[in-house]
């Protein structure tokens, strides 16, 4: 926290009560889980490991980091390159222009909302700062105005009001969990007053299989009238489980593509609502986000007023092409199989003597994360890697608050997706057993 000079930034230890203690895995490991799971129904597995060639090179279960595309999307985006390198970018993009177009469309649809509504970016982080620095500019911040975060926020997200914190004295104060674990209503309702100017909730975080209750939070602001500008990082729940844009309810909604919907690294989008598109303006603008009038300047129409002119265009098309593979299989099919890939996981995991389940709350995402007594995290995913497994390591720096309260330094994250197998998460299992004997 050195070089904070101004500003409230309420340590976990303040915020976050007694009831957040950490749950052992017997108390949240929940429903009856099958032996053996059973492929979603509707999905063809094999067909969706051919249509994806990394399965027969290794086992992936980091697609909470960035995961195995399908083939399709690999051909999208060389396809364009190859374009681009015998006519030209600019000419490139002209003559596939209605397939941009349609990027926006198959997005909004997997967001049940309207392509105006959607801005693509490079990442994550980028269409979280564009609405985050838009809010900031827009509404100057005092030393009054109040920042909700919840506790397992990712870091990105936290340091740049970290930073407005600092700078005007605003304050950044954590939302408690509940005692299942996950943001407390409650909390927040009793937090709730005019001076809150953001509220920051993450629907699933990195580093543990805890589902917020976006939705609800949403119905919360709008039945207390909240003006506070509400934003989601949907970062890991986008492509794993259904997000309905409508009915959260949140103003922003900020999604990367590399991670569980498979699309390519550099890419990612923000949902803008129609209250942002209206009364927020974007900082800084450019010729594509704004226009230089003979006068002064004016804003572009939609969420487009969020995007840069550039645009790595043969990555968004795989990103494209990814969305449209997952519309495709079907989101409600895409959640049963990751659902039963990742209690399959847990269900491993829990037989592996030392390993301890770090889950919280009582629905759960497909991000299974847990620590050993003996050995580091950091050589059980090395040790992995070596023999083709892939799994993750997870430390502290993405998201302090989250660790420090549940007194966690680094942790191993299995995040399956539908082209994985019961077999390979037995292998993944087997060789952690060994490695920890
Ligand atoms: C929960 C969460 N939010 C945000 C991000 C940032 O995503 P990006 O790297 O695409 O900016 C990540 C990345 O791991 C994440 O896990």
């Amino acid at each position: 926290m050195s070089g904070i000079a101004h500003g409230s930034i309420h340590a976990p230890s303040e915020l976050i009560p007694c009831v957040n203690a950490f749950h052992p895995p017997s108390q949240v490991f929940t429903g009856a889980m099958s032996q053996q799971a059973s492929p979603g129904k509707s999905l063809d597995i094999d067909q969706i490991r051919a249509d994806t060639p990394g399965c027969s090179q290794v086992i992936h279960l980091n697609n909470a980091g960035s995961a195995l595309p399908p083939s399709i999307v690999v051909k999208s985006m060389i396809d364009h390159l190859r374009l681009e390198e015998q006519i030209g970018g600019y000419e490139a993009l002209q003559r596939e222009n209605a397939r941009f177009e349609q990027i926006y469309r198959s997005i909004a649809t997997f967001l049940n909302t309207q392509p105006g509504n959607i801005a693509l970016t490079q990442s994550a982080t980028e269409g979280w700062d564009r609405a985050f620095s838009a809010i900031a500019f827009t509404h100057t911040f005092t030393s009054d105005a109040r920042m909700l975060v919840s506790s397992s926020e990712y870091a990105s997200n936290v340091l740049p009001m970290m930073q407005i914190a600092a700078h005007t004295g605003a304050s950044l104060e954590f939302i408690p969990d509940n005692a299942e674990g996950i943001t407390d209503l409650n909390a927040l309702e009793s937090m709730l007053d005019s001076r809150v100017r953001i509220v920051a909730i993450n629907h699933c975080p990195s580093q543990n299989g805890l589902i917020n209750d976006v939705t609800g939070i949403g119905a919360l602001l709008k039945h207390k009238g909240s003006q506070a500008w509400y934003l989601v990082d949907a970062c890991q729940s986008v492509g794993q489980l259904p997000v309905d844009a409508p009915a959260i309810g949140a103003d922003f909604i900020s999604a990367t593509g590399r991670k569980f919907l498979r699309g390519p690294r550099g890419t990612g989008f923000l949902y803008c609502s129609d209250r942002a598109v209206t009364e927020l303006e974007p900082f800084p603008i450019d010729l594509h986000s704004g226009r230089w009038t003979p006068t002064g300047y004016e804003l572009r129409e939609g969420a487009a007023r969020f995007e840069s002119w550039e645009k790595p265009y043969a990555a968004l098309l795989g990103l494209g092409a990814a969305v449209d593979y997952a519309l495709n299989l079907g989101i409600d099919a895409i959640a049963e199989r990751i659902g039963m890939l990742a209690s399959y996981t847990r269900q491993q995991i829990k037989s592996v003597p030392g390993a301890s389940l770090l889950d919280r709350g009582k629905n759960l995402s497909g991000i299974v994360t847990f620590t050993d007594a003996k050995v580091a995290p950091h050589d059980i995913v090395a040790r992995l890697r070596e023999s083709g497994v892939h799994v993750s390591l997870g430390t502290a720096d993405y998201s302090q608050v989250d660790y420090l309260a549940h007194g966690i330094e680094s942790l191993i994250r299995v995040s399956p997706h539908v082209f994985n197998t019961n077999e390979e998460i037995d292998s993944m299992a087997k060789a952690v057993q060994s490695l920890v004997r």
